[in-house]
């Protein structure tokens, strides 16, 4: 099992690897006084999982109290926060007890910015469950839900006290949620580290390339807490990726759409002489071995008006993320005229 720690704020430790579960008791101890835990998880999550979690709080002297969101995206709302503040006020749940999110980004997202506001802030320990939240969101801060259709509108940074990252609670995943979390993976192998993206095979990740992942975010978290400069270029491929999710009205996977946004913008990026020649190839590569879908055929025109509308653009231009090559991220403002011109994609 490997071990790192998030200096920024008040610091936590994350636990990963396969059997980390069993440092959620002690590690709920340390995050809060109280005997308390309340546990908030959705209906995908297995029942196995469930009273893993539950079984090492009771060892560790909780007494632990369950909350079941329905599975998706559609319970990250505010109309889900408030139903968890009712079961946190029904069981008498103090600021000193343990709120534990035990799922995906949904449940991780949701759960930690109910415990974020829930009495103006209650320990938040995150037990992550699928690749997506084991690379990447169960680390950082950033909690928040949807509004209507606008994600995550709604939020704030609040870091978990700690983080138990549990490679065996992958294996009930099913495939296509494995596939979707891999595109995270090329985006870190992309961005900071081109060993991890020359590994990238279908399946489930390594130990060793889920820690790589999270250590690659807690340089970048350290170095830029609340995402004002240097955190960004975790954004590759994001921000054409959800011009392309939106355009599918949100049908297309988050990993995949990332991984088209992640190809649309090297190549452009080799087109306008920013990005080596060679890199293109690497991401696309990467996407084959992972079993995403590569058969991207170019251009931008469906995502556009959505990247048009996004924070990060100004009407004119956008500002994104390159790579100059693998493991080299450069953020650089792209005039819509050079997004829009279907030469810089063949
Ligand atoms: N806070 C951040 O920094 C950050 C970063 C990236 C993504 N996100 C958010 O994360 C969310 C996506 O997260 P996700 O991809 O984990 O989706 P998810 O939480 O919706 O989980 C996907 C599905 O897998 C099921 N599931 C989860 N763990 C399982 C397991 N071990 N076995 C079997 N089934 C399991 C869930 O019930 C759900 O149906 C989005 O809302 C996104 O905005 C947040």
């Amino acid at each position: 099992m490997y071990k790192t720690f998030f200096s920024s704020g008040a610091g936590y430790p994350a636990y990963i690897g396969g059997g980390a579960l069993s440092m959620l008791g002690r590690a709920a101890a340390e995050a809060a006084a109280g005997r308390k835990a309340a546990v908030v998880t959705d209906s995908g999550i297995p029942a196995e999982h469930v009273s893993r979690c539950t079984e090492e709080l009771r060892s560790a002297g909780f007494e632990v109290f369950l909350m079941t969101l329905p599975a998706g995206e559609r319970s990250k709302t505010l109309g889900t926060v408030s139903d968890v503040y009712g079961f946190l006020i029904e069981n008498s749940i103090s600021r000193s007890d343990a709120v534990v999110g035990l799922g995906g980004g949904v449940v991780g997202d949701t759960a930690g910015f109910a415990a974020a506001t829930y009495m103006r802030g209650t320990a938040f320990v995150s037990v992550p469950t699928t690749v997506i939240s084991q690379t990447d969101s169960a680390y950082g801060g950033k909690t928040g839900v949807d509004h209507g259709d606008a994600k995550n509108m709604i939020g704030c940074f609040y870091d978990p006290r700690a983080v138990i990252c549990d490679t065996d609670l992958l294996k009930t995943l099913p495939e296509a949620e494995i596939t979707n979390g891999l595109g995270e993976i090329i985006k870190y192998g992309a961005i900071a580290d081109p060993e991890l993206l020359a590994g990238v095979s279908r399946g489930l990740p390594s130990d060793a390339a889920v820690f790589a992942c999270a250590e690659i975010k807690r340089r970048f978290v350290e170095a830029d807490r609340f995402d004002l400069g240097e955190r960004r270029v975790l954004n590759f491929g994001h921000t054409l990726g959800h011009g392309y999710e939106a355009a599918s009205g949100f049908v297309l996977p988050h990993g995949q759409a990332v991984a088209y946004g992640m190809l649309a913008v090297t190549r452009l990026g080799e087109r306008i002489g920013v990005t080596e020649a060679g890199s293109y190839g690497a991401i696309l590569s990467a996407c084959e071995r992972a079993g995403l879908d590569s058969a991207w055929e170019g251009g931008l025109p469906a995502a556009l008006p959505y990247i048009r509308r996004d924070k990060k653009s100004d009407g004119c231009s956008v500002d994104a993320v390159l790579i100059e090559r693998p493991g080299a991220p450069i953020r650089k403002k792209l005039p819509f005229s050079v997004l829009a011109d279907e030469r810089n994609y063949r």
